[in-house]
């Protein structure tokens, strides 16, 4: 047991009568000599210490064993009251995350004092109690991530400060995250506002090993200091000499396999397994020699024996092969995998989690097979394809891995994900099949255990950290925000701004979620490429029956049907909606003997949707170039080649691919209309061209919806060119009369309003400055510009001169994040401000929409512009929300569509705006198709 070990150098030192407590660095060449003559034993003058090192060799890290008796934390911050929540549903963590507690939690002195029925003799010893009433709302421990890079990767991000990846070299394992922590970032007070606690910051993954992480809370230092952020961080972080009074700590280790650590080196996978190899062949020949020469020591042999050997350098690696440090391995595919998991044993050490491990879930085995029992799995929910690593990365991996038994985290890699929102990873994990105890515990109490911290982190339990977030829904529902963020005890938001929600009582109830069985099993079977392509119902009618609501185009908005019947059906023939209405009246339109039939079970029908703002259709693996049209060439920044003429505009629509996983996995999800612009670095992208993400190629009917749509231009900060010249192109674009070629056409057009001008822009001075332009051009002109602004993430700082101006918004991605400096003014909604930035832009009446920015994301849609809805507390009705995906994207980009023919969507189980609903069938009157998922 480890706490012998502890106390055993006490015994050691009394028997050699010295108190040397000086360790590692210290094996001086003094000696006593015991015995007489010539069989005098030497034995040095600190022996005592040199065995106090060899036993601490074998201590196990944990906490101190009297922990759980601790009355006051170790980051208890003076001056803290105690809390009373009343009256709250608990999520406890406990009995594999399925306890559930209805009563009240009392929290004090930085730790939970009592969790259920508190003791009134409790409460009676306690001064200025702060008492909090739940009314019955969902309490969890706080948010646990795994994964960061927050604070050594600055948001807003600045070039003079990338700590994130050290270049020197593939193994790198005496770095430490710790060093490079900065407490100067904006991403820390907005993941406290989406409840996250506490997180293991890692170095990059640019190297086989990156260095040491370090596991940190989130909320400010009371010192300001970085240090004040570290909890339970091993003795190293401070000294050389462990002291072996004190509780051995977990020390946490990036490690890096596949793609990434060939960035240092341009090695191979062959160059970064032998990396490992060599690194690891070294540290154990450190270890070894330290394991002989305590073995002598041990046992007396004193003569001839020297100086306790080690390496300053490997004394970490070291560590990893005496089962002292948790391993954290980004590591993707197959390949990788089975590579580290062979390195594991042939050195003999054990790897706390695989990180990103897209392929993991192909090969629970494998993992099984890892020295010391399979590690975690560490995951995104949807966020893949973006390069070859993660092609086969499934959705449904948490649900594949739990059923293998293989523990499933949750991760952000923040900020490649904002953790502000990693609670939405383990909602969206839920959705797709992971049991609802699991996917709270994916983001608590499994990435606790996997650090080491379960002691103290992860679980609502007396004697632990009081680390509570209190939800103003169930944690499983889309858009779970903060009421209030306890960690050590102090409330982190100092005037939370959340109104209630509209429909709270249904959404105190985890989400019935779909069932994906099917799909799971045939990810599985197709390595995770499963067909994607559908197959259009055979059959020429098909009646949709047991649905509860209908939305329908009306006039360039969403109107929800009212006075439906609950025994309405909806008849479809060759694609074209022919009748809804009772059963009996649809019979005498036709006969419905052949027709396939379809229970929505309570399920809607609402208009297909329509993304903006990525590549879709342009790119199939974005870091892929040969997957990818390309990028245009830039007019700024170099000549065009001859062969394209004075003035190219390009079109998007030349370079389209159809059938890319990422369109068709956003048709499956309800979003059946891609507008894409071509893509650029610069400033003039060229002409966007609007087609079905569920065509097969460009050739079928109605796989073009519309070939040109808008005029897109970029202004963005890139140092050359500046701003301020970019901007002198687009006034030179829109006011030169004598333009050549292409240009002429589109900028004429532009500047006549028949075309809308798209600019994507994020600061709100270069708004502005856009702003300033449209009223110059238009004096001039006497036409008005049909302006539009996407990504916009600024917008709302001037959102009642962008109404004045009479420009619409397309809001990308729709939770902006202050990533660099020209987004740093973002609108952080709730709980941190009463409106998000859609609800704000929509107060001042101007046309808006959502977008995102990466192709992945498409097929998410239905779900942002639900969480705005539930974000603006009813002020956005599901009409409104499906607007902002549908209507608004087509008015806003100058998409003229045919409200008869355009795409309608049947979800089962629930609507579009949640995760009750699930796709089921895509009705296209245009192509004349029914598909069916
Ligand atoms: C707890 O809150 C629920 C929901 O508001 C309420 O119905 C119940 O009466 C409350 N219980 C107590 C003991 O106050
Ligand atoms: C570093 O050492 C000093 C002196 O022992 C101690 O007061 C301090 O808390 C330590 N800091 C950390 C982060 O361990
Ligand atoms: C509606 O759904 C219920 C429950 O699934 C089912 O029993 C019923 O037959 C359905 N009605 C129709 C018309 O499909
Ligand atoms: C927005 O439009 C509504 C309805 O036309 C009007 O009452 C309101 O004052 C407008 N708000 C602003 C900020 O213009």
């Amino acid at each position: 047991m480890r706490q012998d070990k502890v106390y055993s150098r006490v015994c050691i030192s009394v028997i050699l009568g010295i108190a040397a407590f000086n360790l590692l660095g210290a094996a001086r060449r003094a000696w006593n000599v015991q015995g007489n003559g010539s069989n005098a034993v030497q034995i040095p003058l600190n022996a005592a210490a040199i065995l106090d090192t060899c036993h601490s060799l074998n201590f196990k890290p944990g906490p101190p064993p009297d922990f759980n008796e601790r009355k006051v934390s170790d980051r208890f911050v003076p001056g803290t009251g105690p809390v009373l929540i009343k009256n709250a549903t608990i999520w406890t963590g406990r009995v594999d995350g399925l306890e559930e507690i209805v009563g009240d939690l009392l929290l004090d002195s930085g730790i939970i004092k009592a969790v259920g029925h508190i003791d009134s003799s409790l409460l009676a010893q306690l001064d200025n109690v702060v008492t909090v009433n739940a009314n019955g709302a969902w309490v969890t421990p706080g948010i646990v991530d795994l994964h960061s890079h927050i604070g050594v990767t600055s948001s807003p991000s600045f070039s003079g400060s990338s700590d994130t990846n050290s270049f020197k070299g593939p193994i790198l394992p005496w770095l430490r995250a710790l060093d490079a922590l900065n407490t100067h970032n904006d991403a820390y007070r907005l993941s406290v506002a989406g409840g996250i606690t506490t997180g293991l910051v890692l170095p990059g993954s640019a190297n086989a090993i990156g260095g040491q992480g370090i596991v940190i809370k989130y909320r400010p230092s009371t010192t300001r200091a970085p240090t004040g952020l570290l909890l339970e961080n091993p003795y190293s972080t401070n000294t050389t000499e462990y002291d072996p009074g004190k509780a051995f700590r977990w020390r946490q280790m990036k490690h890096a396999c596949g793609e990434n650590p060939d960035r240092v080196y341009r090695g191979t996978r062959m160059d970064t397994t032998w990396a490992f190899r060599q690194a690891y062949n070294k540290a154990r020949e450190v270890k070894n020699a330290q394991d002989v020469y305590c073995s002598k020591a041990l046992a007396g042999q004193w003569a001839g024996l020297g100086d306790f050997p080690t390496d300053y350098q490997w004394e970490a690696l070291v560590d990893v092969l005496r089962g002292r440090v948790k391993v954290h391995t980004h590591c993707y595919e197959t390949v990788d995998l089975d590579d580290l998991v062979r390195i594991t044993n042939e050195f003999k050490f054990s790897i706390a989690a695989f990180h990103h491990a897209h392929e993991t879930y192909l090969v629970p085995d494998t993992l099984k097979s890892t020295y010391g029992g399979a590690p975690a799995a560490a995951l995104f929910a949807t966020n893949a394809r973006y390069k070859r690593e993660s092609w086969r990365g499934s959705e449904y991996a948490p649900k594949i891995l739990a059923e293998n038994g293989i523990k499933v985290v949750m991760k952000s890699d923040h900020p490649v994900l904002d953790s502000r929102y990693l609670l939405y990873e383990a909602q969206q994990a839920h959705y797709y099949g992971l049991p609802s105890n699991l996917a709270l515990a994916s983001v608590t109490t499994v990435p606790a255990e996997t650090l080491g911290l379960e002691h103290r982190v992860g679980f609502v339990k007396a004697g632990y950290d009081a680390d509570i977030v209190l939800w103003d829904s169930h944690p499983l529902t889309l858009g779970a925000t903060p009421q209030q963020v306890w960690i050590d005890g102090v409330a982190q938001l100092k005037t939370p701004t959340l109104a209630p929600l509209k429909e709270s009582k249904h959404l105190q109830e985890p989400p019935h979620t779909p069932n994906f069985d099917k799909e799971a099993e045939v990810a599985l079977e197709y390595e995770g490429l499963p067909p994607l392509l559908p197959s259009h119902s055979k059959e020429g009618l098909v009646v949709f029956t047991n649905f509860t609501s209908v939305y329908v185009r009306e006039g360039g908005k969403i109107l929800e049907v009212s006075g439906l019947a609950h025994d309405e059906v909806f008849v479809v023939q060759n694609g074209k909606p022919l009748c809804r209405g009772p059963m009996d009246g649809c019979t005498a339109f036709t006969r419905l003997s052949d027709a396939t039939f379809v229970n929505l079970q309570f399920g809607s029908i609402s208009p297909g949707l329509v993304t903006y703002g990525s590549a879709l259709g342009l790119e199939e693996i974005s870091a892929e170039s040969s997957t990818n049209d390309g990028y245009v060439y830039d007019p700024l920044l170099g000549d065009i080649p001859a062969i394209l003429g004075k003035a190219p505009v390009i079109r998007a629509a030349d370079g389209l691919q159809f059938t890319t996983r990422n369109a068709l996995l956003a048709y499956r999800a309800g979003v059946t209309t891609a507008i894409t612009a071509p893509q650029t670095s610069g400033i003039l992208a060229g002409l966007s061209v609007a087609f079905s993400t569920g065509a097969e190629h460009k050739l079928k009917e109605g796989a073009i919806v519309q070939d040109i749509v808008a005029v897109h231009v970029s202004i963005h900060h890139q140092g050359v060119p500046s701003i301020s010249t970019q901007i002198a192109a687009l006034r030179h674009l829109l006011k030169e009369k004598k333009h050549h070629g292409h240009v002429a056409i589109w900028a004429d057009k532009v500047v006549k309003g028949h075309i809308p001008l798209v600019i994507d822009v994020s600061s709100a001075d270069a708004i502005a400055t856009i702003i300033e332009l449209k009223r110059e051009v238009e004096k001039e002109t006497g036409h008005a510009l049909r302006i539009t602004l996407t990504g916009a993430s600024e917008a709302a700082v001037v959102a009642k001169e962008i109404a004045d101006a009479n420009i619409g918004v397309i809001v990308s991605p729709s939770r902006p994040y202050p990533s660099s400096w020209e987004d740093r003014r973002i609108n952080p909604g709730p709980p941190l401000a009463p409106q998000n930035i859609v609800s704000t832009l929509l107060s001042h009446n101007i046309t808006v929409a959502v977008g995102v920015p990466g192709t992945w994301q498409a097929r998410n849609t239905r779900f942002d512009i639900a969480w705005v809805a539930l974000d603006a507390r009813g002020s956005i009705s599901h009409s409104e929300a499906l607007a902002l995906a549908s209507v608004n994207v087509e008015a806003l980009l100058g998409l003229t569509s045919n409200e008869a023919e355009a795409d309608l969507v049947a979800t089962q189980g629930g609507d579009l705006l949640g995760f009750e609903g699930k796709v089921v069938a895509v009705i296209s009157p245009s192509r004349g198709i029914v598909d069916l998922f």
